[in-house]
């Protein structure tokens, strides 16, 4: 383990912080003092969003971390955004507010699986969705996101079978999308599939004029009622476009303080989880809080490794992604 045993307790740094401080102003002089970036996904509680230099969907995170001159990565997301971050970084600092802020997608998809599975089928190209570990990654042909899976599935010749992991809901709309039969890992995200149907219904009845947007890592019966389906970038910007008032938001919470910062005189409405626990937050998602990210940051812990070999080969899945989205203006 290289992390720093004494001050990491619980996947983060165990330190005292004087209460007398205010966060926003330190964690503003450490960035400058040590040339560091936070780049934080949407999903991040309201605060890091407001203190990121930059906030983004899957795409835009590894875009960002692909051109970044900072020293430090301080990437407030979970661990495959990290490690993401690291394999296109490897001389840079990548730190994260708590290590423990894993994936339930990414860990439905475990290394030794998935390399049997891949046996199946030989002659197929890899397709993984960027939410999936390194490991993964280095056994992919090429990473794609919600915001770019239709052009890359397109770019993979048609006489060519596709495996598609870890997502199954996402896989399974790409297949409606591009008419291309895939071969689907059977992983799918904690979040986005305990969102309730019957209460979404019930909530359009009682909000006629709302709109429902919706994750394509919902399942197909949700994704069927769903006036639009994108990203979460791509949802952010049909709810600046379009012009209903109303939402019914089917992805995790967090999304909604961006929504709501840009329009501000619209209503969004969390899509609600088939129980009433607040499950449509992501439990990893809201492991970082300010004050994880500020000690992150002051003492450069937990910071992100990834085996050399396997970064390599993951870089490759990733920069594949990339250069088909840069062909396709993405
Ligand atoms: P995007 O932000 O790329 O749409 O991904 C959503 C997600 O589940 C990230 O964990
Ligand atoms: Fe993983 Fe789902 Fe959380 Fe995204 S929202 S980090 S896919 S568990």
């Amino acid at each position: 383990m290289k992390n720093n045993s004494v001050l990491i307790k619980n996947g983060f740094v165990n330190r005292e912080i004087d209460s007398s401080l205010d966060l926003f102003t330190e964690i503003e002089k450490l960035k400058k003092e040590k040339n560091a970036v936070i780049l934080a996904h949407y999903y991040q509680e309201p605060d890091i969003q407001d203190i990121a230099d930059y906030i983004g969907d899957s795409l835009g995170l590894a875009q960002n971390a692909q051109k970044s001159n900072a020293d430090i990565i301080l990437f407030a997301g979970v661990h495959f955004m990290a490690e993401t971050a690291k394999i296109l970084n490897p001389l840079k600092k990548v730190i994260i507010p708590d290590l423990n802020a894993g994936c339930s997608l990414a860990d439905s998809c475990p290394p030794e699986k998935f390399a049997a599975f891949k046996q199946k089928y030989p002659d197929y190209i890899v397709i993984s969705y960027i939410n999936c570990t390194a490991e993964i990654k280095a056994m992919s042909d090429i990473i794609c996101t919600p915001s770019n899976a239709v052009q890359i599935v397109e770019s993979v010749p048609k006489d060519k079978g596709i495996i598609f992991a870890p997502d199954k809901n996402l896989g399974a709309y790409i297949i409606k999308k591009t008419g291309r039969d895939m071969v689907l890992w059977d992983g799918a995200c904690m979040v986005h599939e305990i969102f309730s149907l019957e209460k979404i219904i019930r909530l359009k009845e009682v909000n006629p004029a709302a709109k429902i947007i919706a994750h394509p890592e919902c399942e197909e019966a949700l994704l069927k009622h769903a006036d639009f389906i994108g990203s979460t970038t791509a949802l952010l910007k049909y709810t600046k476009t379009d012009n209903a008032k109303e939402y019914i938001v089917a992805t995790e919470t967090g999304i909604i303080h961006q929504m709501q910062k840009a329009s501000p005189q619209k209503t969004f409405i969390p899509a609600p989880p088939n129980n009433s626990c607040a499950c449509n937050d992501c439990p990893h998602m809201k492991l970082n809080t300010l004050e994880k990210l500020y000690l992150s940051l002051k003492y450069e812990q937990p910071e992100i490794f990834v085996e050399e070999s396997i970064r390599l080969k993951a870089e490759k899945a990733l920069n594949n992604m990339l250069d088909i989205s840069a062909k396709h203006g993405l």
